[in-house]
């Protein structure tokens, strides 16, 4: 049987750090509320774009492979920050790296996007179809975030990784996936202002304005993700027990602990990122991968569970079993180059052409009314 094993894995993070401290220069905010709510304590800004930071991710994954760009079949850009729709980023990452034979994807599940990507490309090898895969998750979510609203704009950060998938007779990588969406919900989790929804109806393309019910997400969050990892791990076969490790999609501290608790593993198993990076979206499974890989978390066979949940509202749970390899067979020489500025320059400089009256147009727009008249 053919199984689809993680070979290489690489991250990339931009330097540029914007701490709780920062947010409280320009909203009604605080380091205590915004870490005894979310856990978070500092995220990243980046100064390139997403997919300069995809392609440096990928680059030191493909380098941890030991496979040559020349080489890759297939690239899912997993995320949905894009710089444009046409042409995809999937296609700029390819060019980038000079992986000229592969088939470039983008892959929108919002902040599942890695994981869904990572059971796509894992079908896709165990099928035949293309024998090795780079999977990317990335973010640039600070170009359109809604910096006026504290609601959203203390919870996000900037980031990507991404891993290679080799085709291989031993059993590992993903073994079981429970992958679904909670649609009925999803107009909890919107960025207003991307799309063919708001064509002509006044809103500038990029002025974006998010909704947000944080409440209702956080025990949506908890259900699906809980739910999601008691299933996959019933499928496989495994008890909670046998778990050796947690990556979990990094959205809030609290619901990282009570997802723990309902799957029945201890926090000792569990991989936390949020306190440095804040949530992600898509980045933050592999962005915490790469942590346990680099930290020696993850060893020879473990099994690692990795339950997400994002807009849509979507939410699985993996169950990955690693290979036998954790350290890299080489380093690229890919790196990003220096910010030359702050992460608060950035966010002030975004914030000044962000534009308060378009903004407030926004709350007229279509889109619950076009999605009304959809289901009637
Ligand atoms: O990645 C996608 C999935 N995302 C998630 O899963 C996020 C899920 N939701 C959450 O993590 C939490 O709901 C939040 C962290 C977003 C909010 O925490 P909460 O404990 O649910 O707070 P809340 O929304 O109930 O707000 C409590 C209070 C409110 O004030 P009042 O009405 O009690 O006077 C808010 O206005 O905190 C206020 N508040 C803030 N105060 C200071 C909201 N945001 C802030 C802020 N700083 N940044």
């Amino acid at each position: 049987m053919t199984y689809a094993a993680i070979t290489g894995w690489g991250d990339c993070m931009p330097p540029a750090v914007l701490t709780n401290a920062d947010l409280s220069t320009f909203l009604d905010t605080s380091d205590e509320w915004i870490t005894s709510r979310t856990g978070m304590k500092e995220r990243r800004v980046s100064h390139v774009t997403a997919i300069e930071l995809s392609t440096v991710a990928a680059s030191r994954a493909l380098a941890c492979a030991g496979l040559d760009p020349a080489d890759v079949d297939l690239i899912i850009y997993g995320g949905v920050s894009n710089e444009e729709l046409v042409p995809n980023s999937a296609s700029g990452v390819q060019y980038a790296l000079g992986a000229t034979r592969a088939a470039a994807i983008d892959l929108n599940t919002a902040c599942t996007s890695f994981c869904y990507g990572l059971t796509t490309a894992t079908a896709m090898i165990r099928t035949g179809v293309i024998r090795n895969a780079v999977v990317i998750g990335v973010e640039l979510i600070s170009r359109y975030m809604d910096w006026s609203n504290r609601n959203v704009a203390v919870l996000f950060g900037d980031g990507a990784a991404a891993v290679v998938l080799q085709a291989s007779e031993q059993e590992s990588g993903v073994l079981g996936s429970v992958l679904g969406c909670d649609a009925d919900a999803r107009q909890t989790l919107r960025v207003r202002g991307f799309g063919t929804g708001y064509a002509g109806v006044g809103v500038t393309l990029g002025d974006t304005i998010w909704d947000f019910d944080g409440q209702v997400i956080f025990k949506r969050a908890v259900k699906a993700m809980a739910e999601a990892s008691i299933k996959v791990l019933a499928d496989c076969g495994v008890a909670s027990e046998q778990v050796d490790l947690v990556i979990p999609h990094q959205a809030n501290l609290r619901i990282i602990e009570a997802v723990a608790k309902y799957a029945g593993v201890p926090m000792e198993k569990v991989i936390v990122t949020v306190q440095k990076y804040g949530n992600m979206s898509a980045a933050t499974v592999p962005v915490a991968l790469c942590e346990a890989l680099n930290t020696g978390r993850v060893t020879p066979g473990s099994r690692i569970l990795m339950p997400a949940f994002g807009g849509g509202l979507t939410y699985c749970s993996l169950l990955v079993k690693w290979g036998d390899r954790v350290t890299p067979l080489g380093a690229s020489a890919m790196s990003l180059p220096p910010a030359t500025q702050t992460a608060l320059e950035m966010v002030n400089h975004i914030r000044a052409n962000q534009d308060p009256h378009g903004r407030s147009a926004h709350g007229l727009m279509a889109p619950e009314f076009v999605e009304v008249r959809a289901h009637h």
